[in-house]
């Protein structure tokens, strides 16, 4: 049965606004598609596709009036039935007895330009439904539900409206259901209300479970139910990959999703022992966007822009002040234990001398900007104390580290140092220090800060992804803003594409990083992170994985070492996409290396991006073209089996000839037993032309082309 409504069908129209009245039909499910029973015999629907015909949503309420939603993908049902609900305090739970009172569809075809990211146009073009939905008893709550079809994915969000009698909403949980079409593979994270630091896990949606993981060793954990961290991204039978995640996440919780019987996920709200409850909200306001991003492949995810166009446009205007660049830091000395970040050990890491020493390698191999940890008094009461409010002061240098001094030294050199404010996640701390921290970092021309927020959060109850964190990380972007600083956030909460509206959100953590590597007692990122990372955390947007690590084998740390080739480090640079990228290792493990070339060459701010190819957790390739100089940048990268990929070059421009030049696994490369050995090559390039690569066990390769 074709359930299409001749007025929705799709017009090009630029900004239409199409008021579907009365237009809701009454239809027999009959012949449709794996509908669940709440809808089995006969609900009112509607429904919208993308402007390609790709994606379908149907709304529909079922006969006690509960709303729900359903999703075609070429025809298939790839999310049935799925109901919509809300249980607040003091109010009776939203979940039946609605009716639709309108419905209106809406048509956009726009492009935005990003002030850097993975390509400078970004094309937004969807179709957008609106259900105003009033309870049919005398109580009469109206709460609306906003769908977009895109071509490359689906979204949902609520919307209370002002309403007489209805100034505050209490959410005890939001219920948003998807009823997935089978037990897919899937690659998890355990739903931590504190961390996305977990290893990913490979399984089936029915192997899943979170609860195993309760009592890790991360130093802040909070897991309460077999739910997972999105994005959480999946993989069916017929080779069609989903991806759940949310857009646009502000003064709401962060959402998990819980695993139901079968195939069955449904959001659960991060909360607050605090309060007890998951969000409280004035009305009239909207949730986040729900959001599935939908690929017939995999590699169909990497290129999808769905997070970052559900949410607004740029507020800040001009953001020319901050430039997106390479950076080295004072940094990976500490987590492999040669400096310490306390001044009171006697091997203090951030001195005036050891700055100026990476000042000076930063400058002659063309990086921009220098980070400095440990620079600030605080730290000898970091890690494992619970007493960590008023301890870390943001202003207060510890007595051998001079600010000014390397702010000048840099300036002088054309390197910017870029702050550190490790807040122990002792948010009020931080937020009663904001003013002069800031003000600080603006007077002398500092336009950048990465934050961290490790430890269990102050006051015990709170979590790193509930609504009242997810408020501090806006206040601190938004004082960012004010004072012309970029924020990099670590121990953060998810991206979920405000970087589109509030551009100095540049990088985050909100994964497993390279710092794993260095100390972690399960040995460090597994060889296969990377290429699941890119599927995953890397759909919601740019990391800062600090890669670059040259000395593999860690000798000071006989216990841990980088489970990749030195070439994978390489690739990453082009993998993983975030405006800072670190290189992290010593400079003097750069020193002499032929392959720190490609470090030196590879751009960090693109005009277009291209996903060549790739599986999730096995492998993947890709190309990027740098905005300034249309240069382009290949990347690939293998999990633990070695494995030959094929590079198409048919993304460079017909008719020219390139010279480029790989940097890849020489031969007996193998990430444990020799992970450092690269062979270069240059050669002759056109789009005509292919090459088969030869990628060793965690190995990798990169390509500079000019
Ligand atoms: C955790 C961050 O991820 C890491 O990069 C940083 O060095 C430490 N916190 C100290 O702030
Ligand atoms: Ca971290």
């Amino acid at each position: 049965m074709d359930m299409n409504i001749s007025s929705h069908q799709f017009k090009p129209l630029k900004t239409a606004f199409v008021v579907i009245q009365f237009l809701l039909i009454i239809v027999a499910f009959s012949s449709c598609q794996q509908t669940t029973d709440s809808i089995s015999t006969s609900a009112i629907q509607t429904e919208v596709q993308s402007p390609e015909k790709i994606n379908h949503v149907t709304f529909f309420l079922s006969r006690s009036g509960q709303p729900g939603y359903f999703v075609r993908h070429r025809g298939e049902v790839v999310v049935d039935s799925s109901m919509l609900g809300f249980d607040f305090r003091g109010l009776p739970a939203l979940n039946m007895g609605m009716e639709i009172v309108k419905t209106s569809l809406n048509d956009v075809d726009d492009s935005w330009e990003m002030p850097w990211g993975e390509q400078t146009m970004v094309r937004n073009v969807y179709r957008e439904l609106k259900i105003e939905l009033s309870e049919k008893d005398s109580s009469a709550r109206k709460w609306n539900v906003y769908i977009r079809a895109y071509d490359d994915g689906v979204a949902l969000r609520h919307e209370f409206p002002e309403q007489p009698g209805l100034d505050t909403l209490i959410i005890m949980d939001e219920f948003t259901e998807f009823q997935l079409t089978g037990d897919h593979q899937a690659w998890w994270t355990p739903g931590d209300w504190d961390s996305y630091e977990h290893p990913y896990f490979t399984d089936k949606l029915s192997e899943i479970d979170a609860l195993a993981f309760q009592n890790n060793t991360l130093a802040q954990s909070h897991i309460t139910a077999n739910a997972v961290n999105t994005p959480f991204t999946m993989r069916a039978t017929n080779g069609v990959h989903l991806s759940i995640h949310e857009a646009n996440l502000t003064d709401y919780a962060g959402m998990t999703l819980k695993l139901k019987k079968g195939d069955l996920i449904v959001s659960d709200l991060v909360g607050s022992d605090i309060t007890g409850y998951k969000v409280k909200r004035a009305v009239p306001f909207q949730t986040p966007w729900r959001s599935i991003q939908i690929g017939d492949k995999a590699t169909d995810l990497l290129t999808s822009n769905l997070i970052v166009n559900l949410n607004d446009a740029n507020k800040l205007g001009d953001v020319s002040w901050f430039e997106p660049k390479k950076y080295l830091g004072i940094w990976w000395e500490m987590h492999i234990g040669e400096a310490t970040w306390d001044y009171e050990s006697g091997n203090h890491g951030a001195t005036t001398e050891n700055t100026k020493k990476y000042i000076d390698f930063a400058s002659e191999n063309g990086f921009k900007g220098v980070l400095v940890e440990g620079w600030n008094t605080g730290w000898d009461h970091w890690i494992g104390f619970d007493d960590r409010e008023g301890i870390f002061d943001f202003v207060t240098t510890y007595p051998d580290y001079d600010l000014k001094e390397v702010v000048r030294y840099g300036k002088e050199k054309g390197v910017e140092i870029i702050m550190h404010h490790e807040t122990s996640a002792a948010p009020r701390t931080y937020e009663a220090q904001l003013d002069t921290a800031y003000a600080l970092m603006k007077d002398l021309g500092i336009h950048s800060v990465k934050t961290g927020y490790v430890g269990p959060i102050i006051p015990k109850g709170e979590y790193h992804h509930g609504q009242w964190m997810v408020n501090h990380y806006r206040k601190v972007l938004l004082k960012g803003a004010e004072n012309q600083v970029a924020i990099n956030a670590h121990e953060p909460i998810k991206p979920t594409g405000i970087r589109r509206t509030y551009p100095n959100a540049i990088s985050r953590e909100g994964a497993r990083g390279q710092e794993f590597n260095a100390w972690a007692s399960d040995g460090g990122n597994p060889a296969e992170h990377l290429s699941i990372l890119a599927f995953t955390r890397m759909l919601a947007g740019p990391m800062d994985f600090t890669p670059g690590v040259f000395d593999i084998t860690l000798p000071t740390k006989p216990n841990n070492q980088i489970n990749t080739t030195l070439a994978h480090q390489l690739a990453l640079y082009v993998v993983i996409y975030s405006p800072v990228q670190m290189a992290c290792d010593l400079p003097e493990n750069y020193e002499g290396k032929a392959a720190f070339q490609f470090i030196k060459d590879v751009g960090v701010d693109w005009e277009k991006t291209v996903a060549l190819n790739g599986e999730v957790g096995d492998f993947v390739t890709m190309a990027r073209q740098e905005r300034e100089t249309g240069n382009w940048f290949v990347g690939g990268i293998t999990d633990e089996n070695p494995r030959e990929v094929k590079v198409d070059f048919n993304f460079l421009q017909k008719g020219k000839t390139y010279k480029a030049t790989i940097y890849k696994d020489g031969a007996g490369a193998h990430y444990k037993t020799n992970p450092t050995t690269v062979e270069i090559e240059t050669f002759e390039v056109t789009s005509e032309d292919s090459k088969n690569i030869n990628l060793a066990a965690g190995g990798g390769f990169a390509i500079s082309i000019k």
